[in-house]
């Protein structure tokens, strides 16, 4: 594996069909996961590895991003990466940008009112990473469903000629979907965060039971977050996958999403419905049998 920190490099490197796994860094098996899925479909895999300040909100949340390179090139290589692009601020944004990608009202929603400009944030950073290293697809993890969404819309609707392929979001071994933050989570707030999986467990299975109500799927997910006292509800939805409004039916491609405070940390989690000849599918992910290599840091 080369690491490059240039678009130029990047782009040089580019043989057949080339598939880009965008991330932040400081991995953890639900990135891994997208670099094996990239790998079996693309000749060329690259991984980009950039803490986009343009995404985040607050200066503290980005200056206690987690960071390590040497950490990250080890399980990248590991994971079949050809190319690990890590560039620093200046290869990213020379200069302030004055032209901006407008997400509309998919930031109006969910994510977006709890974190002003991110999706804009976002938006240009994955389309600088798609205009300069040119990918023919891109591997995004449906645990950022509202961020998945954004991206399909943002590549269709500037016909930017590339395939998202959206991957099952991964979870530790007592169903906490897999983010670089749950190193803040101490043991007590581990525990209380698995109601969040156990919540959406429970609609996933009245999906597959047939039940399309929006208010009685989002219900089953605020009851189980409702009886861990750690917990703090901020939302529950069932969205369209395509435009991300609300549905209070089940009746398109969708997503249940919910965002919950433990302590200092805020986690997001959701599960994918796919909708296959005719029967709507929940993505619930998949499960670790073991510790995952967030633990052993
Ligand atoms: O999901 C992430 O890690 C980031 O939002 C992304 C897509 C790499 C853009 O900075």
């Amino acid at each position: 594996m080369e690491i490059v920190s240039t678009f130029a490099e990047a782009r040089e490197r580019a043989a057949g069909h080339v598939g880009l796994v965008p991330t932040m860094g400081y991995l953890h098996e639900g990135h891994l996961s997208l670099a094996t899925e990239a790998r079996k479909r693309s000749d060329l895999v690259v991984m980009s590895l950039f803490v986009n300040p343009l995404q985040f909100g607050e200066a503290s949340d980005l200056a206690r991003y987690p960071r390590d390179l040497c950490r990250d090139a080890a399980l990248a290589e590991a994971a079949g990466v050809d190319v690990l692009f890590a560039p620093a601020l200046d290869e990213m944004y020379p200069t302030e940008p004055v032209v901006r990608v407008d997400v509309g009202s998919l930031a109006d929603v969910m994510e977006g009112p709890h974190r002003p400009g991110h999706f804009a944030g976002v938006a240009i950073a994955v389309t600088k990473l798609f205009a300069g290293v040119r990918p023919d697809s891109a591997f995004f993890g449906r645990k950022d469903a509202q961020q998945l969404a954004i991206v399909r819309r943002l590549a269709a609707d500037l016909s930017l000629p590339l395939d998202v392929v959206g991957c099952s979001t991964i979870r530790d071994a007592e169903g906490v979907a897999l983010s670089s933050r749950n190193i803040f989570l101490d043991e007590e707030e581990h525990r209380a965060a698995t109601a969040v999986g156990r919540g959406l467990m429970a609609a996933a299975d009245a999906v597959e039971d047939r039940e399309r109500s929006g208010g009685a799927l989002e219900a089953l997910v605020a009851s189980a977050i409702a009886s861990e006292p750690m917990l703090r509800l901020e939302y529950v939805a069932l969205a369209s996958a395509h435009d991300c409004s609300r549905l209070s039916r089940l009746d398109e491609e969708a997503f249940l999403a919910t965002a919950v405070h433990v302590g200092a940390t805020r986690l997001i989690d959701n599960v994918h419905i796919d909708l296959r000849d005719g029967a709507f599918v929940a993505d619930r992910g998949v499960r670790l049998d073991g510790p995952t290599i967030l633990e052993a840091n």
